[in-house]
């Protein structure tokens, strides 16, 4: 196996630890070390950002489809129980049987749509919405299938209190679905919140439109499936969240087109009366520089046109660097016309918990 696989194997077995998959830390510990050379196989020559986390999509995805029964029982997003540490021979059995599936699966890039995320990104929102006083235009890039462009339909919680949509004073049971027909929302993100509490005002939504370069249609199986199977496997929480967060969308329209990110950011303006948010999280390393660089130019030639009833707020959730893949992550936010810049908070990629300064 190249080292460099080997050190992409091992870096992403960490930030799995790190980030509270002990099963993938495990399964890529002993991939770096295969011995039978199937995971140099299958990964052959491949370096682009994310390759490591397309080959376990793709794996997950083949046992969701329950082609892979023996692996499936260490699985617990398919029901399984055996110990998820154990999973390795199986998985490498599941490489060796589908290893030309596996190997067309790493030219997809990873596609998530974390619903964690929307911790870091309303906390945002809300302190925007404190310094504006004005509803919210919001414009994700990278949204894959829309989900966070609901976020604010979603109830996040802090010790002190919280966010969010509910019929009671008390916050709904954490990990509790509340039923459909009431105000209560199915997403409930316990503990999203650390440090200060962000501002709490009410928050309105007028707009919401995103881009993705292969949008998901959050309604349809296939597209549920594969933002299943980028989940990591002993994640539950994390799969919870996402089925809750697909009923928020079919209860509350968004548009997500297929474009990339500077392209769909091309010619924006702000709208007067409303303040135009454009956000993102996780996508920034998957853009190319000179793509980053031109979404900087659209949203700061917005900002130079923006006034007090108009103004532009651009907030992000990507690593301190931005072009890369890193286990923390901190939520940024530019605004105009005032040109101020702030760090407002930090967390693991995933978005939970996020410590506000
Ligand atoms: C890791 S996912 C994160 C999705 C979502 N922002 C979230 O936080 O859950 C990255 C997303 O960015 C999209 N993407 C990658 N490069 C892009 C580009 N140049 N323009 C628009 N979308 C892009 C991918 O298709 C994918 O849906």
């Amino acid at each position: 196996m190249r080292e460099q696989v080997r050190e992409q194997l091992l870096g992403q077995a960490r930030a799995c630890a790190e980030l509270g998959s002990p099963m993938y830390a495990e399964l890529l510990a002993r991939a770096a070390d295969d011995p039978g050379g199937i995971v140099a196989e299958v990964l052959g020559e491949r370096t682009e950002i994310g390759f490591v986390l397309g080959m376990l999509g793709t794996v997950h995805r083949i046992v969701l489809e329950g082609r892979a029964s023996d692996l499936a029982a260490h699985y617990p997003t398919a029901g399984g129980t055996k110990d998820p540490l154990d999973a390795w021979p199986a998985f490498r059995d599941v490489l060796v049987e589908h290893a030309a599936e596996v190997s067309a699966g790493l030219a997809d890039p990873p596609q998530t749509n974390e619903v964690g995320r929307a911790a870091p990104l309303v906390g945002g929102l809300l302190t925007v919405v404190a310094a504006t006083g004005l509803p919210v235009r919001l414009l994700e890039i990278g949204a894959s299938a829309g989900l966070n462009l609901r976020a604010d339909r979603f109830r996040i919680l802090h010790e002190r209190g919280g966010y969010g949509p509910s019929s009671s004073p008390h916050p709904p049971p954490v990990n509790g679905r509340a039923p459909l027909d009431s105000p209560d929302s199915p997403v409930v993100l316990p503990d999203a919140w650390r440090g200060a509490l962000p501002p709490s005002v009410p928050l309105t939504v007028v707009e919401r439109r995103g881009c993705d370069l292969a949008p998901l249609d959050p309604a349809s199986p296939e597209a549920r499936l594969r933002l299943l199977s980028y989940v990591w496997p002993d994640q539950t929480a994390r799969v919870e969240r996402l089925r809750a967060a697909f009923e928020v969308a079919a209860r509350v329209p968004a548009t997500v087109v297929r474009a990339g990110a500077a392209e769909f950011l091309d010619g924006l303006a702000p709208a007067p009366g409303a303040v135009t948010v454009v956000w993102h999280s996780s996508m920034q390393p998957y853009m190319s520089e000179d793509e980053a660089a031109l979404v900087v130019r659209h949203v700061e030639n917005a900002g130079a046109a923006a006034t007090g009833d108009s103004p532009i707020a651009y907030l992000t959730f990507e690593a301190r660097d931005g072009s890369r893949l890193e286990s923390v992550q901190v939520v940024a936010l530019r605004t105009w016309p005032d040109g101020n810049r702030r760090v407002l908070g930090e967390g693991p990629s995933h978005g939970l918990p996020i410590t506000w300064f």
